[in-house]
């Protein structure tokens, strides 16, 4: 309880709220899409570790076509509402645990790890290292790691007042225009107040984007430029593959470091070969 009380993100993902509104979602993403069209005929071959599995919206769509799968929550009320949906079946396993210390998984015991939607960004830098670590000694030689994260380039982005102008314009019926400024204007407000102003926090490689006020009391998320993804996962032990737009596309790779402009990106990496004389 007290670690809960701690980590603001987590007591978010253990509301009542969270878990309705996480059960609801079905769909996958675009690059889900993509990365499930990339793997096609290797799938029933693979152990798939989902990270951070939330209500299972993934697991619908990625567990039925692998050998084996496990989901991993840190919200015990999210892995409760996959184990009431999903439980039971044969080769389908659910855990409640954390990314930063998973110890109940195998060493080199998966061949897909999925931490998707910005699960990761949960975290602040120390955890977001610790977890990336783990997710190092838990997937195998050679095998694969897809997640996203926020992209700090796009920060200035999503604190702009002239994005959330050009949004609330765009909602030409006055009913929805003046529900949209009632969601969007106030939470705009905090983040800006509750941050360093966006021109300081682009000149980082990677920054703690506080979404209310007063700071660390709501939901924050880490942001990461590219050219940081890539080190911090060079240094766990992954090469950085492949990159992916919301929208699925894949981006050059060269191009995401420093020009891509979307709030988030989809890394695709690989976990290096065993050494040589090594299992
Ligand atoms: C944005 S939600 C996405 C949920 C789900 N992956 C989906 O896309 O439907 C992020 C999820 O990551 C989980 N999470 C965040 N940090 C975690 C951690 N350190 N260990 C395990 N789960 C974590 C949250 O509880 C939440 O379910």
């Amino acid at each position: 309880v007290i670690e809960a009380r701690r980590d603001p993100n987590r007591s978010f993902y253990e509301r009542p709220a969270a878990v309705r509104e996480w059960a609801a979602k079905r769909e996958l993403e675009p690059p889900e899409r993509s990365l499930l069209a990339l793997l096609g005929p290797v799938l029933p071959g693979l152990r798939m570790l989902d990270i951070g599995v939330g209500a299972g919206r993934t697991t619908a769509h990625f567990a039925p076509r692998v050998r084996e799968y496990t989901g991993v929550d840190y919200s015990r009320p999210l892995i409760a509402a996959c184990q009431a949906r999903f439980g039971g079946r044969p080769g389908w396993t659910f855990r409640h645990g954390d990314a930063r210390s998973m110890p109940f998984l195998p060493d080199a015991g998966f061949d897909l790890v999925l931490f998707s939607v910005n699960g990761l960004d949960c975290l602040d830098h120390r955890g977001r290292l610790a977890a990336l670590a783990e997710v190092a000694r838990v997937c195998r030689p050679e095998g694969l790691f897809f997640f996203s994260s926020h992209n700090l380039d796009a920060v200035r982005l999503a604190l702009s007042v002239r994005r959330l102008a050009r949004d609330l314009r765009a909602t030409r019926a006055p009913g929805r225009f003046a529900l949209s400024l009632g969601r969007r204007v106030p939470p705009q407000l905090l983040a800006r107040l509750a941050n360093p102003p966006a021109g300081s926090l682009v000149a980082r490689d990677w920054a703690w984007i506080s979404q209310g006020w007063p700071p660390g009391s709501a939901c924050g998320t880490y942001h990461a430029k590219p050219g940081e993804v890539d080190r911090q996962v060079r240094a766990a032990g992954f090469t950085l593959e492949r990159v992916f737009l919301p929208s699925g596309a894949e981006v050059g790779y060269r191009e995401s470091l420093g020009r891509a402009q979307d709030l988030w990106l989809n890394y695709l990496c690989r976990r290096a070969a065993a050494a040589p004389g090594r299992a």
